[in-house]
């Protein structure tokens, strides 16, 4: 038996169809399954478990299904009845975030489709830390309806968000490892009033390795953050963040997926020259909330400035 037929044995199992057989087609590219019915939350693990899409020919008059190797996206409509409903195994669908590479290299000049930028990717990053301004309008809504607290505001950048909620009265941990981000958060910390700067932190480090406060914290803010963590750290990063938040704490933040057509090519330069990982569906932005034991408050799926980019902006709760 093969790994990918093993894996499909093993999705079938796990969803108790005990009347389905798995064999190997000829040509090594199809799978067929004889069953009468595939019920779409099978089928969800099987996308899954083997990172393959299958084009299903219910059709076929010897009652088997196909499945081709297809590589991995979700067709419309699975995306409702699966992830978000956390009918998928956690195991898998970490699984599957996880298998998510990173293209990311250093770079002296970085390029674009084929042209030099003339800069390091160092500066390059630096600059896009300069340029994140803009403030998650989600964030300033749920503002206005929520008692202020103490919020952590994780890859803070030149700290939009932190400057805002310090605005706002809140009391804010700014937390990012890049030095031109404390560079230019102590740089704006010094137009603040002394009562603001007693209510700040900025703390140096990789949001992925350092202790965040346990259970006391109301709110984080994670803008533009997400899609940078390695694959492989995300699952402890949720988990993290889920523990420093008190009971109903809010989580706002955003997630990338592939963008449409038009926008398409800016994504190889992303992953390669700023690191950020784009994930293949939007639905997988919600699935990483649910499967951490947050519930999605409200989700949107936004074309951002900047940099062109379908970006999935969300505010989940600590349930
Ligand atoms: C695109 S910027 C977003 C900045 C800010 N959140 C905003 O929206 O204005 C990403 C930021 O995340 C920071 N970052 C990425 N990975 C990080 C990590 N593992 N630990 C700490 N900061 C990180 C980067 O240094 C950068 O400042």
């Amino acid at each position: 038996m093969s790994g990918v037929t093993q894996l499909l044995s093993q999705a079938f199992c796990q969803a108790l169809c005990s009347d389905i057989k798995i064999g190997e087609h000829p040509d090594g590219n199809v799978w067929m399954v004889h069953a009468n019915l595939l019920p779409l939350q099978v089928a969800a693990k099987i996308i899954l478990s083997t990172k393959r899409c299958p084009l299903i020919s219910p059709n076929r008059p010897d009652g088997h299904i196909e499945f081709s190797l297809v590589p991995y996206a979700l067709p419309d409509r699975f995306k409702k009845d699966v992830c978000e409903q956390k009918e998928v195994p956690s195991s898998l669908f970490w699984q599957a975030i996880e298998s998510k590479k990173s293209h990311y290299v250093e770079q002296h000049n970085v390029d674009f489709e084929g042209k030099t930028l003339g800069k390091s990717t160092e500066e390059f990053k630096n600059e896009m830390i300069e340029r994140c301004d803009q403030i998650n309008p989600l964030l300033l809504e749920l503002v206005e309806h929520i008692p202020k607290g103490l919020a952590i505001d994780l890859g803070c950048g030149r700290g939009a968000h932190s400057f805002y909620l310090l605005s706002k009265e809140w009391k804010v941990m700014a937390m990012d490892f890049s030095p031109k981000s404390q560079e230019l958060v102590t740089q704006e910390l010094t137009n603040e009033k002394e009562e603001a700067k007693s209510r700040f932190t900025f703390i140096q480090g990789d949001i992925t390795t350092m202790e965040f406060p346990e259970k006391q914290v109301d709110l984080i803010v994670c803008q533009d953050v997400l899609p940078y963590i390695s694959p492989k750290k995300l699952k402890s990063l949720m988990a993290k963040i889920h523990h420093a938040l008190m009971p109903q704490g809010r989580f706002v933040g955003t997630f990338f997926f592939q963008p449409q057509e038009d926008v398409k090519h800016i994504v190889p330069f992303m992953e390669r020259a700023a690191g950020a990982h784009f994930y293949p569906e939007e639905y997988l932005g919600q699935a990483l909330l649910t499967h951490t034991g947050f519930e999605l408050e409200e989700g949107v799926v936004r074309q951002t400035s900047g940099f062109p980019r379908s970006c999935f902006q969300f505010v989940a709760r600590k349930i």
